[in-house]
C-alpha cells in the first residue's frame, strides 16, 4: 500500500515504543497514514505491522539515529524521493539522563540536546514552509512538565524541555493567522523505556503513584492538539505540579525537585 495515496500522512519520531507508538495509534485512528522513525527497525516494523493489521493503514518505517549529523536531511530526502509529504510532524523522540551533571557521560548529554532540541527544531523549521504553503496540518512537540522548572540531577534534560516549550509557544503565536497548528504535549512521569535509558529506578516511578501510561498520555495529548490547544499538560497531578511551580518561589520549588530527583 502506498503511503499518502488516499490519506494524509503523519511523520512520527521515536515511534518504536512508549509515547510515540501510542501517538501513532491515536493518529492512525484519526485517519492518517504514518511514517515511523526511530533506531530500532524491528520494533518499528512491529508497530507499523500492528497498525496495518488493525486499521488497514499504509505505513513506512525508517530506522535511523536522528541525533547523528545530517540525518534530518537524509530523512526528508528519503520522503521526497517517495513523494511522501507529511502534513503532521510529531517530534517525540527524546531522552534524558539522570544524575549529577558532571558525573553523567558528556557525549550522551550532548546527544540528548541534539535529539530533544536540534532535531525537533530542524524538522519544525524545514517542514513549516511546506505546511504554510498548503495552509494546513501541524506540528506536535513532546515536551514535559520538566520544561516548567529547573531540575537538579536531570539538569540538561529539564533545560531541553524548557526550550521545547518556549519554542512551541512562540511559534504558536507566529502561526496564529494561519490554519497550521502547533502544540506541546507535556507529560509527567510515564512508564516507558525512558526510565531505563535515563538510568532511573523504574520501580520508584511506579511506586510514586503519579505515573501515567503512554496510552493515556497519547490520548489526552492528541485530543488537546485536535482542539487547538498550544500547551497540553497531561493528568491532574501534573497540572497541579505546574500550578505549584508558578505559585511557590523558584528556590523553594527547585529544592523540592532536587530532593525528588537526587539518586
Ligand atoms: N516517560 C516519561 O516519563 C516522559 C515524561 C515526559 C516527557 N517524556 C518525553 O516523551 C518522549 C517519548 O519518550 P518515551 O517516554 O516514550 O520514552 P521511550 O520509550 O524511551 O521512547 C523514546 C523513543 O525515541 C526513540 N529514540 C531514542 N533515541 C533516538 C535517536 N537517537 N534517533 C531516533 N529515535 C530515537 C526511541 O526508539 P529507538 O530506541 O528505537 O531509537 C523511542 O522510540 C520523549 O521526548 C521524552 O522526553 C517522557
Amino acid at each position: 500500500m502506498e503511503v499518502g495515496k488516499t490519506r494524509p500522512v503523519a511523520l512520527i519520531t521515536g515511534a518504536s515504543g512508549g509515547i510515540g507508538a501510542e501517538l501513532a495509534l491515536e493518529i492512525v485512528k484519526d485517519g492518517y497514514d504514518v511514517v515511523l522513525v526511530a533506531r530500532n527497525q524491528a520494533q518499528l516494523d512491529k508497530v507499523g505491522g500492528d497498525l496495518h493489521n488493525q486499521f488497514g493503514v499504509a505505513w513506512v518505517a525508517i530506522a535511523m539515529d536522528l541525533s547523528t549529523p545530517a540525518q534530518v536531511e537524509v530523512l526528508m530526502q528519503t520522503l521526497d524521493e517517495k513523494s511522501i509529504a507529511p502534513e503532521l510532524i510529531v517530534n517525540n523522540a527524546g531522552y534524558g539522563l539522570a544524575g549529577r551533571a558532571e558525573m553523567v557521560d558528556v557525549e550522551q548529554q550532548l546527544g540528548s540536546i541534539r535529539l530533544n532540541v536540534s532535531v525537533l527544531t530542524e524538522l519544525s523549521l524545514k517542514y513549516l514552509p511546506r505546511l504554510l504553503s498548503t495552509n494546513r496540518g501541524g506540528i506536535i512537540n513532546v515536551g514535559s512538565v520538566a520544561g516548567f522548572f529547573p531540575g537538579p540531577y536531570f539538569s540538561v534534560y529539564y533545560a531541553t524541555k524548557a526550550y521545547v516549550q518556549s519554542f512551541t509557544y512562540a511559534l504558536a503565536n507566529e502561526l496564529k493567522s494561519s490554519n497550521v497548528k502547533i502544540c506541546v504535549i507535556c507529560p509527567g512521569p510515564t512508564l516507558t523505556g525512558f526510565q531505563k535509558r535515563a538510568g532511573m529506578d523504574r520501580s520508584g516511578v511506579a511506586r510514586s503513584g503519579a505515573a501515567m501510561t503512554a496510552a493515556e498520555v497519547a490520548e489526552i495529548g492528541y485530543a488537546g492538539y485536535k482542539k487547538g490547544r498550544v500547551v497540553v499538560v497531561t493528568g491532574k497531578l501534573n497540572r497541579i505540579l505546574v500550578l505549584l511551580s508558578r505559585l511557590v518561589p523558584v528556590s523553594l520549588f527547585v529544592r523540592a525537585i532536587s530532593r525528588f530527583n537526587r539518586p
